[in-house]
């Protein structure tokens, strides 16, 4: 059976919108735990735009299955995978000025500095994954680096204007799935992943993990809404009028 590993960038993200204390992605990742989640993600970016660094301290205090902190490949974010031990990293490609992660990891020609970077993590028993494109040749020298895992990146094939476009991409991933593999490589897909694109992997074997953020905290903010505003609601019903 594949693993969940939910993603709980957006829960920070509408907490940094004021600045707030709430609603914050400890509680939640508490809670997508108790829920099935075999794994919590956090993307702790350069511009801590949602994530910070309090919340991946906290977790690795708290996250009882498996702690995956996405990151770029920078020295600062070392520094921090190698104190705080997640049980992962997955490195990807950062651009300040994206909304969000927009392709894969270039790595092809740069095997020989990404498994400089790895190495000490490795050491240290972190785990690390690599962000591609499902790319034969980003594949092949992502097993050249010493990472135990790829992700291939789910977004092109989520993000298909049309069903023969979409097909293309999902028989990519496919390939991709079956080169990692058979190179060694355990294989994690992600990205822009909902509740019905989803449906295509049904019957794909091979899959370590799943990693989904984006579609289950939308999915959670609106299907908590009728809690949220009833009891709102039955608050200011009690109000002198
Ligand atoms: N995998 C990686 C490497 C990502 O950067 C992201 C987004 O932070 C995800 C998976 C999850 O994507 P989504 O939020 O679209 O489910």
């Amino acid at each position: 059976m594949p693993n969940l590993a939910v993603n709980v960038d957006h829960v920070a993200t509408i907490r940094q919108a004021r600045l707030a204390a709430e609603p914050d992605p400890v509680l939640a990742a508490s809670l997508a735990e108790l829920s099935g989640a075999t794994a919590i993600i956090v993307h702790l970016r350069e511009d801590r735009r949602h994530i910070q660094d309090r919340d991946v301290e906290l977790l690795r205090r708290t996250v009882k299955t498996r702690l995956h902190l996405e990151m770029a490949a920078t020295a600062e974010m070392q520094g921090i995978a190698l104190r705080l031990a997640p049980d992962l990293v997955c490195l990807v490609p950062e651009n300040r000025r994206e909304l969000t992660t927009e392709g894969g990891l270039d790595v092809a020609g740069r095997e020989a500095v990404l498994a400089a970077f790895l190495a000490p993590l490795a050491k240290a028993g972190i785990e690390a994954s690599l962000f591609i494109d499902p790319d034969p040749a980003q594949i092949a020298a992502a097993a050249k680096t010493g990472a135990g895992y790829v992700e291939l990146h789910t977004g092109t094939y989520a993000e298909a204007k049309n069903p023969d476009a979409r097909q293309a991409e999902f028989e990519r991933l496919l390939a991709g799935l079956d080169q990692a593999r058979r190179l060694g490589l355990r294989v994690n897909m992600g990205h822009g992943l909902d509740y019905v694109n989803i449906l295509a992997f049904a019957g794909v074997s091979g899959v370590n993990e799943y990693s989904i953020g984006h579609a289950i905290v939308a999915r959670a903010v609106v299907t908590g809404l009728p809690e949220a505003v009833s009891r709102m609601a039955n608050i200011v019903a009690g109000f002198v009028s």
